[in-house]
Parts: C-alpha cells; sequence; structure tokens
C-alpha cells in the first residue's frame, strides 16, 4: 500500500484542457491558484488524442499542460486514460462492442463502448498505461495515478459471445465441475440441468425467469470483470511508477453493479464520486450515507471525494442548481465524514458535447459568478481545515451492507416487489441521521467488536461466517436489530430451511411460517401505536420478548417487534415496514439501550459528527436548516479563528469545524 501525500486538504477537479484552445491554459492555471486548487486530475478522456493512430502516440500537449499545472503549484491525478476507446478500437475490432441481454449491440459515440472481457481491449489499453505511465512516472508534478475513470458506470454487463466464454471461465474456476454448478444453481428445477459447460451462457433475455443463481453468478462475474482492468492496470503502474493508484468509485449513487468492498485491496486509496438527487430536499441525507460508506469500504481510513459538482448536473431530470450555501456545506459534509480531499466534475464547463450544462468551477460565464466565488471560499475554508487531515471519523453504530444481498434481494419472483434493498437503509440511517448519531456502513464480515450497536437492514442474503459473527457479538454485549426479509438464502440463493429468517432465527428468538406481503398501499397499525405498510409475517417468538403485535391487517395478535436477550447482549427484530415516526422511535429505543450518544446535543435539521486525532478532536457543524441554531461546542472555530465556550451560534445554512479543547485545558 503507498501511501497517499499532501499538505492539507486537497482541492480541485478534473481539467479537461483538450477542449480548450491553449491560450485557455495559463488562464485556468491563474484562475486554479486564486481559488486555491492544489489538485487535478488530467487526462481522463484522452485516449484518442493521446494514441489519434493505433500505436502512435502524441504526449507533446500533455507534457505543455503538466508543465504549466507544475509552475503553477497544482499537483496532479493523473490518468492513464482508457476511460473510453477511441473509435478507431471499434472499427478495426468490432468485436470489442459491447452487447445488451436482448443481442443489440452498443456503439461508440457516446462513452465506454467496450466488453468488458475483450482480450482486445484490455491489451491496447494497457498498452496506453505503459505509454502513459513510462513517461510521466518522475513528473514532478504527478502525486497520484487515476485508474480509467468510473469502471462499469455504463459497461457493467455485456452479453456477447466474449463475455459468454469469459464467464464459463469464471465459472470453471468457482465450481470446478459441473455437477458443482447443477447443484449451486439448482438446475434440477425447469429442466435447466447442464451437461457441458459449452451450453452455459449469460443471462440473456429469455422467455421467462432465467435462473437466480445464474443471474447472481453473472452479476459476481460482471463485477469481477471490471475489477480485472482496474487490477490490470495496476499491475502495470507498479511496475513504472511510485505514486499511490486509485479509481474512483460510485458509492451512493445508486450504482448497483460493482462490489467496491471487494475491490478496496486493489487501491492504494479508497476514491469516490457522489452527486446529489437534486429533486430530493432532504438530498443531504444521501450525500452523508454516501460519505460514510465509502469511509466504511475504506476501513475507516481517510479517502478522497474525487467527484461532486459545484452546482447542477446534466443527467437528471430537473437538473436543480444548488443555492447559495450549499456548495459549501455539501463540500464539508464530506470532509467532516472522512474525505481528505475534496475535488469536482469539473474543473471549467465545457462549451460541447453532451455535459455542456454540468456546472463547473469555472462556469461558462465565467469567474464574475456565484460559483466562483463559493468555489474560492471553499478553498479558503480548507486551507483553514489543515490539521484535520489525516484524522479518523468517530462512529459507535455500525449498518451492515453487501453487495451481494443488495443484487440477490432485488432479483425477480420474490414475494413483493415493494421490498428493496436501500429502503430499510435509508430508514435507519435517517433515523440515525436525525439523532445526531454517525454510523459506519461495513461489510458483514467487519469486525463488529468496536461498536455498541449493529444494525442489519434487509440482509437477505448473508453467508453461514457472517451470520455467526453477528450471534457472537451479540453474546459478548453487542446490540443488534435485523429487519424483515433478512437471513433468507445462502450464498447460492438457496433457501434456509426450517422457517425464516434462517440465518438469524436463534439470534433473534423467532420462527416466521410464512410472509403476508401487504397489497399496494395496505396499512396496518401495531398496539404499541406504530403504523407501517408493505410487509407481514407470521411470525412466532420463540424465545424472544414480544415488544409490539399488529391489531390489524392478516394477522392481528402476530408479533410484529421483538427482543432477544443473547449472553450479554440483545437481538431486536422487525418484521414489518415501519413508518418514519415509528423507525425514529425504534431506533431511539435502541441507542438508549446501546448507550450511544450523538456527536454534540443539537437542534434537528443540524449534522453533527466528529474527527478524531489521537487526543485531538474537531466537531463539524452543518446547518440545513432556515433559521440560526446553537450547538453544544467548546473550542475554536477553524473557519472563522472565533472561540466558544460551551456553545456555538450557527446561522442559517452556516458550517462550523471546531477544534475542542482537551480535556486538560484549551488547544
Ligand atoms: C461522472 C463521470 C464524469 C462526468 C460526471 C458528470 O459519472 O465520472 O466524467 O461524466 O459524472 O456528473
Amino acid at each position: 500500500m503507498r501511501r497517499w501525500q499532501g499538505d492539507g486538504i486537497s482541492f480541485g477537479g478534473d481539467y479537461n484542457p483538450e477542449q480548450w484552445p491553449e491560450e485557455t491554459w495559463s488562464e485556468d492555471v491563474d484562475l486554479m491558484r486564486r481559488a486555491g486548487v492544489n489538485l487535478v486530475s488530467v487526462g481522463i478522456f484522452s485516449w484518442a488524442l493521446l494514441e489519434p493512430t493505433p500505436g502512435r502516440f502524441e504526449f507533446g500537449w500533455l507534457d505543455r499542460v503538466l508543465g504549466l499545472l507544475h509552475d503553477g503549484g497544482v499537483q496532479v491525478d493523473l490518468a492513464t486514460a482508457t476511460a473510453s476507446p477511441p473509435p478507431w478500437l471499434a472499427r478495426q475490432h468490432p468485436q470489442t462492442l459491447p452487447r445488451r441481454a436482448d443481442g443489440v449491440t452498443l456503439w461508440p459515440g457516446g462513452r465506454q463502448a467496450y466488453c468488458p472481457s475483450s482480450p482486445i481491449f484490455r491489451e491496447r489499453s494497457l498498452d496506453l498505461v505503459r505509454a502513459v505511465a513510462g513517461r510521466y512516472a518522475e513528473h514532478p508534478a504527478v502525486v497520484m495515478w487515476h485508474v480509467s475513470n468510473e469502471l462499469g458506470c455504463h459497461n457493467v454487463h455485456c452479453y456477447c459471445d466474449v463475455s459468454a466464454e469469459a464467464f464459463r471461465g469464471w465459472l470453471r474456476e468457482r465450481y470446478g465441475d459441473l455437477d458443482r454448478l447443477n447443484d449451486a444453481w439448482g438446475t434440477a428445477f425447469w429442466s435447466q440441468r447442464y451437461g457441458d459447460w459449452a451450453e452455459i451462457n449469460p443471462p440473456r433475455a429469455a422467455p421467462t425467469f432465467a435462473n437466480p443463481t445464474q443471474q447472481l453468478d453473472f452479476l459476481r462475474f460482471s463485477s469481477d470483470e471490471q475489477r480485472a482492468q482496474l487490477r490490470a492496470e495496476r499491475e502495470v503502474l507498479r511496475t513504472l511508477v511510485r505514486q499511490p493508484v486509485t479509481t474512483n468509485f460510485m458509492i451512493g449513487l445508486g450504482v448497483k453493479h460493482m462490489d467496491y468492498h471487494s475491490w478496496a485491496a486493489d487501491v492504494d486509496l479508497v476514491s469516490n464520486d457522489h452527486y446529489l438527487t437534486a429533486a430530493d430536499p432532504l438530498a443531504h441525507l444521501g450525500l452523508a450515507l454516501a460519505a460514510d460508506h465509502t469511509r466504511g469500504v475504506a476501513g475507516g481510513a481517510p479517502w478522497l471525494l474525487m467527484e461532486h459538482s459545484t452546482s447542477a448536473v446534466n443527467w437528471q431530470p430537473r437538473n436543480v442548481a444548488k443555492l447559495p450555501g450549499q456548495l459549501r456545506r455539501n463540500s464539508l459534509a464530506h470532509v467532516a465524514r472522512g474525505a481528505d480531499g475534496v475535488l469536482f466534475f469539473q474543473w471549467r464547463a465545457s462549451r460541447a458535447g453532451a455535459e455542456k450544462f454540468h456546472s463547473a468551477l469555472v462556469p461558462h460565464a465565467g469567474p464574475n459568478t456565484k460559483v466562483f466565488r463559493e468555489v474560492c471560499q471553499l478553498g479558503a475554508d480548507l486551507r483553514a481545515l489543515a490539521e484535520v487531515r489525516g484524522s479518523r471519523v468517530d462512529a459507535d453504530v455500525a449498518i451492515l451492507f453487501d453487495w451481494e444481498a443488495w443484487w440477490a434481494v432485488e432479483l425477480d419472483s420474490h414475494p413483493s416487489v415493494d421490498v428493496t434493498y436501500a429502503d430499510r437503509l435509508n430508514a435507519l440511517y435517517g433515523a440515525l441521521w436525525r439523532a445526531g448519531v454517525t454510523a459506519d456502513i461495513v461489510h458483514p464480515s467487519a469486525d463488529l467488536g468496536g461498536y455498541r450497536l449493529v444494525l442489519a437492514p434487509t440482509l437477505y442474503l448473508v453467508r453461514d461466517a457472517d451470520a455467526e459473527a453477528l450471534q457472537r457479538y451479540v453474546e459478548a454485549g453487542g446490540t443488534a436489530l435485523v429487519t424483515y426479509f433478512s437471513g433468507i438464502v445462502d450464498a447460492n440463493d438457496h433457501i434456509r430451511l426450517g422457517g425464516y429468517p434462517g440465518a438469524f432465527r436463534d439470534l433473534l428468538g423467532v420462527r416466521t411460517e410464512e410472509f403476508f406481503p401487504l397489497r399496494e398501499g395496505e396499512r396496518v397499525h401495531l398496539d404499541d401505536g406504530s403504523v407501517a405498510d408493505v410487509w407481514t409475517e407470521w411470525l412466532h417468538a420463540e424465545g424472544a420478548d414480544v415488544l409490539a403485535s399488529y391489531t390489524d391487517g392478516p394477522l392481528p395478535g402476530v408479533p410484529a417487534l421483538t427482543r432477544n436477550a443473547v449472553g450479554d447482549g440483545a437481538a431486536w427484530y422487525v418484521g414489518t415496514r415501519l413508518d418514519e415516526p415509528a423507525t425514529d422511535r425504534l431506533v431511539a429505543r435502541l441507542l438508549a439501550e446501546a448507550d450511544v450518544r450523538p456527536a454534540a446535543p443539537a437542534p434537528s435539521g443540524v449534522e453533527v459528527v466528529r474527527r478524531r486525532d489521537g487526543d485531538r478532536t474537531w466537531l463539524f457543524a452543518i446547518n440545513h436548516t432556515d433559521d440560526e441554531v446553537r450547538v453544544a461546542a467548546t473550542g475554536v472555530d477553524l473557519l472563522t479563528g472565533g472561540r466558544c465556550g460551551g456553545e456555538l451560534g450557527l446561522p442559517a445554512g452556516g458550517v462550523a469545524v471546531v477544534r475542542e479543547d482537551r480535556a486538560d485545558g484549551p488547544s
């Protein structure tokens, strides 16, 4: 693992100078200095310019760009430039084009038009990596390498013949022989038994539901194929360069198909791209969740926000712009949650191409704008936060998250289409956010020992070892909550027999004999006053205490909320979809039982998070409300230089980062 070196918080964005005449470049560097930009990503979509015809490289323009940046004191995260192949690749090798499940070929003209399993793409892209890395390995401006760009964003699933052959190879590795595959896939069902590897295909468009384990394995394979590109590029880089290597993940964008948990070991530092769902007035909760999840993937280490937006994007149905102050709140919320760098897409707004209406640090209207002024302000803020770099985030709560569980729970032919993976995750996360409590979003195999409370939303697929680890965590004194439709299947998507929730039955002290999903819009009530919808189940308490039961719906009198004392801890189960007030009440009870407190007492709508480095701590307070608020804090606000002794006044929309006094006196 190579260390990501740097002073203070990194600040900048994607820089695409090839879209502009050279005269603009010096102005760019001048403006970067004015804004305090110290890191830019260069060359991400430059393949067609760097290698205009196969095998002929032109580096002159990039030499000049890197030279200007270096002279201006701006460091570079240099891309391997493999993100999108030039049109000549498809013309020369049409078999490198990706194909959809229905057989339609995806052509160049957008980006990422390549089959992820194509050996030709792999070979040509690695030739490019060798050429770029060979030329710039020692360049003094280059401090980091950026593999490809958002691997899998548009081409994660390819169903062409090349992919089919690669899928068979992957399955041979996984299963060794066909008998094991037939067992794992349950091919006794619907006459699906395979007698020859050549009979197996990706789950291409079929007359009806495809085999679920085939689908699940194809999703695993597809994530692995993208990861293989990352690993192949990284291997080339490792032999040629000494700087740390990253690639930008897309955690929290609703991007489902890359298992970043398994990818994290392949990068020297985790970096992430995050865009707000702009039309959502509570989009800052989604931001916080994505940041906490990125930190979880990074194992708690500081990470880099590789992209976000200064204002509107171009790819949502209604591209709502950010109001004054929102850019600052968004950026500093990422820092609060462990980012040591804040970068954007992109430096200068394009004047041509599909992203010309996407915001940037320098808008079409130029530097005399609200956006550029806010960018300069953010640069100053981040300079003031330099000492925070390298610190970690305090979290007493873990939420378990597994991409494979996400894939499996959202396969077809399930009891209710209303059960989605994000639903209970968002609900529980929202309740914690409202309570001012920070959570790490971690894989079920993570070490849970340090947490006071562990939440397992909709963990439909769970491995034996991970279920056992949760049991041990509770026995040792932990508090856990499991929500409905968890523990149902093993890694092959086979039902765990004997009653639901299979893997968690003993831990929870309950046994469900039948699911009773509700009709669209149907609601049920519980005898503790809670309201719920979507899901109920015929549950028997077998050792657990019943905390609430249904008063109506299909199962009056049947338990809906239970608590099982196990060892020194307790395991709670909720068998229905509680509405927001009831979820808040449940989470408040769990926090009280586990003795978890907010980072600081603060009014609702104020985000509070603490970063820590040894005995030094920083309290981030972000006011998302329209009112001035008061937050308990003692120390110095690094953003204003002002002291607060016990209480901090925070204007509407304001942010404070308080270096807290140590127990033995002011810091
Ligand atoms: C990202 C991508 C960037 C740019 C941006 C626009 O997905 O990495 O290249 O397209 O979105 O929001």
